[in-house]
């Protein structure tokens, strides 16, 4: 697999780090995930966008323009494409990480880079930047006929959710408990009400409607969210950003998580009990549809 590590394309195997690079040493640092779809990356003005605000956020300055970013991420996926063509050559080679030209996921990482161990800021410090890209993991099949299991969790993280940190210990816990409870995905409730998944955003269906809670300091603002209530609208579907409560999402008539990794995926169980029919619901199957023709129009 090729990575891009401070200005250099690279073997993974030989990308190295400092250990006192503080993305290592405080998790100082912000990321983004970005899917690639017949091999363009997916929404990539709108990460890009994120990026910018988030790097803002943690005060960190990386002078690149979105042009730049957009060369480095597109040359990340071309040199791994071609590195699965030449593998293809070779009958039978088994290759791990290389992507072909379809569908992939970037991972983009900027630290705040090497100083000695202080919890302020340093004066002087250049930034680590690291990309990857990985074959796509799309969710499987039986996923739209049965659906996926979740559970609820009280949401004990800090209240900057909204900032793509690195620093997700409290997210990774959270997601393992759902793990160890047989589920796969933690719906994280703070105050009575539902801030997003573990590592998802959330949306339910009630009468018709879809609903999703509102940005705000308790959850990130996803791409994938704000992308279906683009194409609810764009359909004249009803849909509105407001609070979820605990009891309402338990009666909901579907329940739906979305990220760039998975699309959106239906929730049927919750805390061991069925959502509406215990199958992926009729608006899932709708905007599902849509999802998957905006990316293959993604050219
Ligand atoms: N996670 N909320 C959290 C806490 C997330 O980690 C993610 C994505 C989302 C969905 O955001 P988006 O639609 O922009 O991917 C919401 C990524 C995929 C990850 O950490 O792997």
């Amino acid at each position: 697999m090729i990575v891009f590590l401070n200005g250099k394309f690279l073997p993974v195997e030989q990308a190295h780090v400092s250990v006192l690079d503080r993305g290592f040493i405080f998790g100082d640092g912000i990321y983004e995930v970005i899917p690639v779809y017949n091999g363009k990356l997916l929404r990539l003005a709108q990460h890009l966008d994120r990026l910018k605000k988030n790097l803002d956020a943690i005060r960190l300055n990386v002078s690149m323009s979105d042009g730049q970013w957009e060369e480095i991420l597109n040359e990340l996926v071309l040199c791994n494409a071609e590195k699965s063509d030449e593998e293809k050559g070779n009958e039978g080679a088994v290759s791990q990480g290389t992507v072909n030209l379809g569908n992939a996921c970037v991972y983009l990482q900027v630290t705040r880079g090497v100083a000695p161990r202080d919890h302020s800021l340093p004066a002087e410090a250049k930034a680590t930047v690291f990309a990857m890209c990985n074959p796509a993991v799309s969710a499987a099949p039986e996923l739209s006929e049965k659906g996926m299991t979740a559970i609820t969790l009280e949401d004990y993280r800090w209240k900057n959710c909204h900032i793509k940190s690195i620093s997700l210990l409290p997210n990774v816990l959270l997601r393992q408990q759902a793990v160890d409870s047989g589920a796969a995905e933690a719906i994280l409730i703070r105050e009575n009400v539902v801030t997003e998944g573990a590592a998802s955003n959330v949306f339910i269906v009630q009468d018709g409607t879809l609903i999703t809670p509102p940005k705000g300091p308790f959850l990130l603002p996803g791409i994938t969210r704000d992308l279906v209530l683009e194409l609810a609208s764009e359909n004249n579907i009803a849909c509105k950003e407001q609070a979820i409560k605990e009891y309402e999402l338990r009666g909901a008539d579907e329940i739906w998580l979305t990220s760039s990794m998975k699309d959106i995926l239906p929730v049927t169980s919750l805390d061991g009990k069925q959502i509406s029919k215990g199958k992926p619901g009729p608006l899932w199957h709708t905007l599902n549809g849509l999802l998957q023709s905006f990316k293959e129009n993604n050219m």
